[in-house]
């Protein structure tokens, strides 16, 4: 039988989808099938994000943005809380590095005032030791919300334009992730059907594909059969899917 891997080598890399969202979800129950605290998933988490963005770097994908943290995740226990934030200062102490010698461009999006100090210089000298290159554009969301890009971006396009009335493309302008290729794909690993306040405004024609896959044990075969899933859907934009096809010719 062939893999997802070896049938996506078969297809033309221009089909695939420019810019990746995932939604990193089901650390928690991957541990507790295991008889394991929610923080040894996430732990175990770290492996399969090392995993996507090697699978993006060897696929061409030009975006990868990760959902690390959502604007919500404050409301879980303290100390679940505190593993994550120790364990996003280690990812970035640890990784970085390699990443920028991989020529990828590491940004972090989300309201980063609410984290430590420390953490907030990491973040800043990991964006400025990356800044230049120009390989693929990993971005870590972390304490973002959808709803959030949205009302910063009204509020920067209102400081930036005197008028009362905002268009679209002046909020387009300031939201997360604008200088990039607009989202395409967004994958849910963990089984829930549900978009947990991402990227809202960017998944206005994004194409969606939830899996049962817990976080930790998705691996490259897995992100393969969600872009054999993605090349094989049409993207009508509002057309007919004949004009769709008409236009190819
Ligand atoms: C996703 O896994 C990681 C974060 C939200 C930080 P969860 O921790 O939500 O795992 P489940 O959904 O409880 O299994
Ligand atoms: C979404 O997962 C946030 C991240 C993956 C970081 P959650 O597990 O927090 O989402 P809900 O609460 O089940 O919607
Ligand atoms: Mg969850």
């Amino acid at each position: 039988m062939t893999t997802a891997l070896e049938q996506l080598q078969k297809i033309s890399p221009e089909t695939f989808p420019r810019h990746v969202g995932i939604i990193m979800d089901g650390n928690g129950r991957w541990a507790k099938q295991q008889n394991k605290p929610r923080t040894f998933g996430h732990k175990a988490g770290v492996e399969s994000v090392r995993a996507a963005v090697r699978f993006a770097q060897q696929h061409g994908l030009q975006v990868l943005t990760l959902f690390a943290f959502s604007s919500e995740n404050w409301k879980r226990p303290e100390q679940e809380v505190s593993v994550l934030m120790e364990l996003f200062m280690l990812v970035l102490s640890k990784e970085v590095k390699r990443l920028n010698k991989n020529n990828v461009r590491l940004k972090v999006i989300g309201d980063l005032s609410r984290f430590s100090a420390r953490l907030q210089k990491k973040i800043q000298d990991a964006e400025l030791l990356t800044e230049q290159n120009d390989g693929l554009v990993l971005a870590v969301a972390a304490n973002y919300g959808g709803k959030w890009d949205i009302v910063q971006a009204v509020n920067q396009s209102l400081a930036n334009h005197q008028n009362n009335q905002i268009t679209e493309a002046q909020i387009e302008e300031h939201l997360s992730l604008s200088e990039f290729a607009s989202l395409d794909l967004i994958i849910r690993t963990g089984g829930e059907q549900r978009i947990s306040n991402f990227l809202l405004w960017q998944a206005a024609y994004a194409e969606f594909y939830f899996t049962d896959d817990l976080w930790p044990n998705f691996r490259e075969e897995n992100f393969a059969k969600a872009l054999l899933c993605f090349v094989n859907r049409q993207r009508r934009f509002g057309l007919t899917g004949d004009q769709v096809e008409n236009a190819k010719n």
